[in-house]
């Protein structure tokens, strides 16, 4: 039985725990992360109270740079797939052009890894932070070779505030390692740094605002291989169409304006598709290899 919002409000004195609890569920809770329930628009209203008034422009600096700017704030996300109009009307949210600008000009801005993340954790051009419990930024090596970037943080991310925490990473270690990779030799993060409610895929106006900050990364860390890892990264980041199966086992450009030069990419499998697949990890261990062979070709 499903209960409206209404009923439940009106009778929730007389429903026993396990209906409440099948209510939560049908509306999509699909866990509980402490004893306490706590709203979280309530923390987002304190914080803005008590925020310093603004002396006499309402605008945020980055918006207002912006708006001072009488030239168009030039495109450094060329790799965005071009996506039909009803499905960009579909993404859109109200200030989606203005968060995307903003996010544009704030990563441009920064100069290094550490400046991106606190650029990261003060940017609220993207719905998804209003619902996560932690901002997922990246993990691993700040020089590395080779960069990973997956779709989209789950449940345990989202508690850890790491990439890849959960049974899918703990594929991806192995994968890695079977090529004798480590965390440690790699940077690993995703295409959105908040997880989408549900663990549903981010759409794409939460890719495309977020996607800034993710080439910026990548620029920053100045790796020499890419690896996009599922559909979404390998969809937003190679400007590529088509399934993964399709595209898994080829060779890629990776370059933004940047950049020095371009880079090789390469898409793989994502390790929560071969956790439902498993035939699907012998290709991936032929990917895999040649993953290996393009790192030690680097010499
Ligand atoms: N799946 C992803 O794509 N990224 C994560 O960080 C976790 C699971």
């Amino acid at each position: 039985m499903v209960f409206s919002q209404t009923y439940l409000q009106k009778n929730a004195d007389n429903l026993s725990p396990d209906e409440i609890m099948r209510w939560h569920i049908a509306a999509g809770v699909d866990e509980t992360i402490g004893e306490e329930s706590q709203n979280r628009f309530d923390a987002i209203q304190s914080a803005q109270a008590l925020a310093p008034a603004p002396a006499q422009t309402p605008a945020p600096a980055a918006v207002q740079t912006i708006t001072q700017n009488p030239k168009p704030i030039p495109d450094l996300t060329p790799g965005l797939p071009q996506m039909p109009p009803a499905a960009k009307a579909n993404i859109k949210t109200p200030g989606h052009d203005q968060a995307l600008k903003s996010a544009v000009k704030i990563a441009g801005d920064v100069k290094t890894i550490d400046e991106l993340r606190a650029a990261l954790e003060q940017f609220d051009g993207c719905a998804l932070k209003k619902t996560a419990t932690n901002m997922v930024f990246g993990d691993g090596n700040q020089s590395a070779k080779v960069v990973l970037i997956g779709d989209a943080p789950g449940a345990d991310e989202d508690r850890q505030g790491i990439p890849f925490a959960g049974p899918s990473g703990t594929l991806l270690d192995k994968m890695l390692a079977s090529i004798n990779l480590s965390r440690s030799d790699v940077y690993i993060s995703n295409t959105v740094f908040w997880r989408p409610p549900g663990n549903r895929t981010p759409n794409a106006g939460e890719i495309a605002v977020c996607q800034p900050f993710v080439e910026r990364m990548v620029e920053l860390i100045d790796p020499e291989i890419l690896i996009t890892v599922g559909g979404p990264a390998t969809h937003s980041l190679l400007a590529q169409q088509g399934s993964v199966s399709k595209l898994r086992g080829k060779w890629f450009t990776f370059e933004t304006p940047r950049m020095s030069r371009p880079i090789m990419a390469t898409a793989i499998y994502h390790p929560d598709y071969l956790l439902s697949s498993p035939a699907m990890k012998r290709p991936t261990w032929h990917d895999l290899i040649e993953i290996r062979k393009k790192i030690d070709g680097l010499g």
